[in-house]
């Protein structure tokens, strides 16, 4: 087992090994005295894994109840909050209690908002089961719910006081779920690893779990103790995001997050190839590594319309946008754009 130990405005340990889901109730009892949990998750990892989480519980004294909500990113909406609150406040959850997020960044994010506001703030324990929540999601804090304005409109930064990460619950992802949570991994190759960018050029979806996942956590880690508020630096896990994003709305998110993300990577890595920002050998690596992980590079909408949904964005300040720009594999630099200049720099890509 690796133990990544962050220290931000809460410090916390991020656990990560293999079998850790029947162990849960021990490690949960180390953190806090209260013997009450409430764990939300989605209808499929319900079936998969609440079960081993439950009876590790109940094996350490814990009171246990569980929420469910239907799997996809449509769960990540205000109804379900609240109905999330609701459920918290019927079953007397108190501030002493624990709110366990199991599943994969879809439940991390709404049970993560869900414990931010309950009575201002109640402890969470993430437990990711997708590769995508093992190293983004579950660490750093940031927590949310869709808008119908726009992904990710209302939320808040709120620490979890443990993450378990137990990577056997990925031998039953689908291999497009992984694919998605691959997508992530590549970002932070792009962004400031180049041997895990290679190890997964090498491996693909056969990649070293304990390796890699430990890899992503620390570099998300010290990314974020440099920047908890996603004020700077932070920005730069944005890398394909900003295009993601915008695919994903626009396709009514019948496009996952992980391939609108490997579409936005490639999407960048052109663009930053036109304008002089990288090499033909640099964008050329960035879009073979993500086509042999089977993930698309090609962005289906026009350049208006992305721009289009990407203007429209609540999150773009002014008229100015910052984008991560690949410089070579493992250094990506921050730019701040006019929306104009934007535009004519993603023609480049698009
Ligand atoms: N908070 C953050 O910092 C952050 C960072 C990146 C992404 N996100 C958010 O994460 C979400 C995407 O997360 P995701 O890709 O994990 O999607 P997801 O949570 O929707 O999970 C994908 C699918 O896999 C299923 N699943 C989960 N674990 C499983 C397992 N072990 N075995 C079998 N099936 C399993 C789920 O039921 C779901 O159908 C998006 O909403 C995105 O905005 C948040």
């Amino acid at each position: 087992m690796t133990t990544v130990k962050v220290s931000l405005s809460k410090s916390y340990d991020v656990l990560i090994g293999g079998g850790l889901l029947g162990n849960a109730g021990q490690l949960l009892a180390k953190i806090t005295p209260s013997r009450r949990a409430a764990v939300i998750t989605d209808d499929i990892v319900c079936g998969l894994y609440s079960q081993t989480l439950a009876s590790s519980l109940a094996a350490s004294g814990f009171e246990v109840s569980v929420f469910t909500v239907p799997n996809g990113e449509g769960s990540k909406n205000a109804a379900n909050f609240i109905a999330v609150l609701n459920w918290l406040a019927e079953n007397r959850i108190t501030r002493s209690d624990t709110v366990i997020a199991l599943g994969g960044g879809v439940v991390g994010d709404l049970a993560g908002f869900a414990a931010a506001s309950y009575l201002r703030g109640v402890r969470l324990v993430q437990i990711p089961t997708t590769l995508l929540a093992a190293v983004d999601s579950s660490v750093g804090g940031k927590t949310a719910i869709d808008l119908d304005a726009g992904k990710n409109l209302a939320g808040a930064f709120h620490q979890p006081s443990l993450v378990v990460c137990d990577y056997d619950t990925l031998d039953t992802l689908p291999v497009e779920v992984l694919r998605d949570g691959l997508s992530e991994v590549i970002k932070y190759g792009v962004i400031g690893d180049e041997k895990l960018f290679l190890h997964i050029e090498e491996k693909g979806t056969g990649f070293d779990r304990e390796y890699v996942i430990s890899e992503c956590v620390r570099m998300k880690r010290d990314i974020v103790s440099e920047d908890e508020f996603d004020t700077g630096l932070r920005r730069l896990l944005n890398f394909g995001h900003t295009v993601g994003h915008a695919i994903e709305q626009r396709s009514c998110f019948s496009i996952s997050h992980g391939k609108a993300v490997a579409i936005g990577m490639a999407v960048m890595a052109r663009a930053s190839k036109k304008a002089g920002y990288c090499s033909a050998d640099c964008a050329e690596k960035i879009i073979s590594a993500i086509k042999n992980t089977d993930l698309p590079t090609e962005c289906p909408y026009p350049l208006y319309e992305i721009f289009g949904v990407l203007c429209s964005d609540k999150k773009i300040s002014g008229d100015t946008i910052t984008a991560v720009v690949p410089e070579k594999v493992g250094k990506c630099v921050l730019i701040d754009f006019s929306l104009a200049d934007f535009n004519e720099f993603l023609r480049g890509g698009i």
